[in-house]
């Protein structure tokens, strides 16, 4: 018995010995742009940190997290300190390596790891952790054995652009500050570096705002929400919420502390019937008016005759620009005519006597382009507002209508064509077509199979091959900013739901915004994703698994994820 036992160890302990470490196949996402595998592997998992005793608190903090999670998972401590006693990961500064850039080598013996900025050294350990197992970005301590192991590599890195965003709606459907949180996680995880916060809509109004206590004691709520596709109906239970500065502060600095700026939208001066419902002498008619319960566009909006709303625009931005330290602020601008909920109603812009008054001041001569001019008038008042605040504007891409004043940067959704105009006039944009980058469109043919959708179908592959310079013109590249997907939340109840439609379609994204063109390789981004799915796992973010997700029903994908094969086997 005692001897089996010993034998049993014995076995046991030349098992472990012999046990050889290997790395996970290479499979970041997004791809870096240059990257050179060798022979071996490094150890990870309790080596010390050396962090350049030149570099500032914060980029030291970045070093710390790592090691932070490193210990967490792993249960190995590794010391960090500026103090150089021959540690094998050394984190230092290179001024050579552009903003957001980074390099990283690692052999069998240390890692160093080379960046100029704090995202540079974001960017490279969340590289890094992506050489590791996915364990890495669990809650507690691995329960498997996981070799904590990188490959022998050399990496130099940078993005292809400097905007990096995704958008979120938390307007139809209210999502809590965790939930944002989690959504910035992801985002971090694939080197997203903006975040674009829909803040106010015709169907609730989120964020607190001090001088106006009606826009979240009165707009942030609705009676009730339509059911599904049934526009005349409304399931009648109340839905709403909103966050208060403090917790938008909150947001802020976990974006921050994850290389995030948070872009506020106040979109206006359409999709502005929850602050009409709150005070509704800003509107053309004066109301009443009601927080939304439907999807569409609505009628009414800001009353672009009335000098009051140019007051309480800049008493909302102020206090906007006072909790969003951003260089830019969304201004929306979006469907501010031909609301779809009442065919047969004229605008209001082209009935009101204020609003005409406002045309006739201004010389605007009657004509069906005669509102676009006045909207032009309101983005130009709101632009200075801005720039009082030291601010810039963005806006979506109906601002570039009539005349636009410049300085503005165009945010193309109705297809790339608002991008092709604003950058040959001249305008920085940012692309964000819904032909590629709607994220709350269907991501497989069969709907029925789906959760319900707002329509359209935009599978992965087909995200994965938007090229933002097709159809720019030669010399207009460099106003493009970059690339941002949107998601809108008209029937996305859940988090739930919402992470379905983000996974993993954000991570065609993220290639799309950092790789270099012809490093962009479909199917072998298609074999990484399988590696994602178990970091997705461990983040408990929900993705869609659906092999109908790729163009071409035929064509089985390269993932073997052991959740894909359950997702197969429990498939009717
Ligand atoms: C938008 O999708 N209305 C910008
Ligand atoms: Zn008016």
């Amino acid at each position: 018995m005692k001897r089996t036992l010993i034998a049993a160890l014995a076995a046991v302990v030349l098992a472990t010995s012999c046990h050889k470490p290997e790395a996970q196949p290479f499979s970041v996402i997004p791809m870096p742009n240059d990257v050179t595998l060798g022979e071996g592997v490094f150890k990870v998992a309790g080596a010390n940190i050396y962090v350049d005793s030149a570099l500032p608190e914060d980029i030291v903090s970045v070093a710390q997290g790592f090691a932070g999670r490193m210990a967490l998972v792993s249960g190995k401590k590794s010391d960090v300190s500026s103090t150089d006693k021959g540690q094998k990961i050394r984190v230092i500064f290179n001024g050579n390596l552009a903003d957001e850039a980074y390099a990283l080598t690692a052999t069998t013996k240390d890692l160093i790891i080379e960046a100029s900025d704090r995202n540079g050294f974001l960017y490279a350990f969340e590289t890094v952790k992506q050489m590791l197992p996915a364990e890495v970005y669990g809650k507690e301590r691995a329960k498997k054995r996981v070799d904590w192991v990188i490959p022998v590599v050399s990496i130099i890195d940078e993005p292809r652009f400097a905007y990096r965003g995704m958008h979120l709606d938390p307007c139809r459907h209210f999502f809590s500050v965790d939930e944002v949180k989690k959504y910035l996680d992801v985002m971090a995880a694939y080197k997203l570096n903006r975040f674009h916060f829909h803040l106010t809509e015709d169907q609730g109004w989120r964020i607190e705002i001090k001088a106006y206590p009606k826009l979240t004691e009165i707009g942030a709520w609705r009676n009730g929400t339509m059911i599904g596709k049934d526009w005349d109906s409304n399931d009648g239970i109340r839905h709403g919420g909103f966050y208060t500065q403090d917790e938008l502060r909150d947001i802020v600095a976990y974006a921050a502390e994850r290389g995030i700026t948070v872009i506020p939208e106040i979109d206006l001066p359409g999709h502005m019937l929850a602050a009409l419902a709150a005070y509704p002498e800003l509107g053309c008619t004066g109301g009443p008016y009601e927080v939304w319960h439907r999807w569409g566009v609505a009628k009414d909006i800001l009353c672009a005759g009335n000098d009051e709303i140019f007051t309480f625009l800049e008493g909302v931005f102020k206090e906007v620009a006072d909790i969003f330290p951003s260089e830019y602020i969304h201004i929306g601008g979006d469907e501010c005519f031909g609301g779809d909920a009442e065919p047969d109603r004229p605008d209001p812009w082209d009935v009101c006597p204020k609003c005409a008054n406002r045309m006739k001041l201004l010389g605007i001569k009657k004509g069906p382009d005669a509102k676009h001019y006045l909207q032009n008038y309101v983005t130009a008042r709101v632009q200075e507002i801005l720039a009082g605040l030291g601010r810039k504007v963005i806006g979506w891409d109906e601002i570039l209508e009539g005349n636009l004043a410049p300085g503005a940067t165009v945010m193309s959704w109705r297809g790339v064509q608002g991008g092709i105009e604003a950058s040959a006039k001249g305008f920085d944009a940012i692309m964000t077509p819904y032909t590629y980058l709607y994220f709350d469109y269907y991501q497989g043919q069969e709907r029925d199979k789906e959760p319900l959708a707002i329509g359209g179908y935009l599978p992965l592959e087909k995200v994965y091959r938007y090229e933002p310079f097709d159809g720019i013109e030669a010399g207009a590249e460099k106003h493009i900013l970059g690339v941002q997907a949107n998601l809108w939340t008209e029937y996305i109840p859940t988090p739930e739901q919402l992470e379905y439609m983000l996974m993993p379609r954000m991570c065609a994204l993220s290639e799309i915004q950092w790789c270099d063109a012809e490093n962009r390789d479909f199917n072998r981004f298609d074999k990484s994703l399988d590696h994602t799915f178990q970091i997705l796992d461990q983040l408990d973010c929900n993705y869609s698994l659906d092999i109908r997700c790729l163009v071409g029903m035929d064509r089985i994908p390269a993932r073997t994820s052991e959740a894909l094969a359950n997702y197969l086997t429990n498939q009717p």
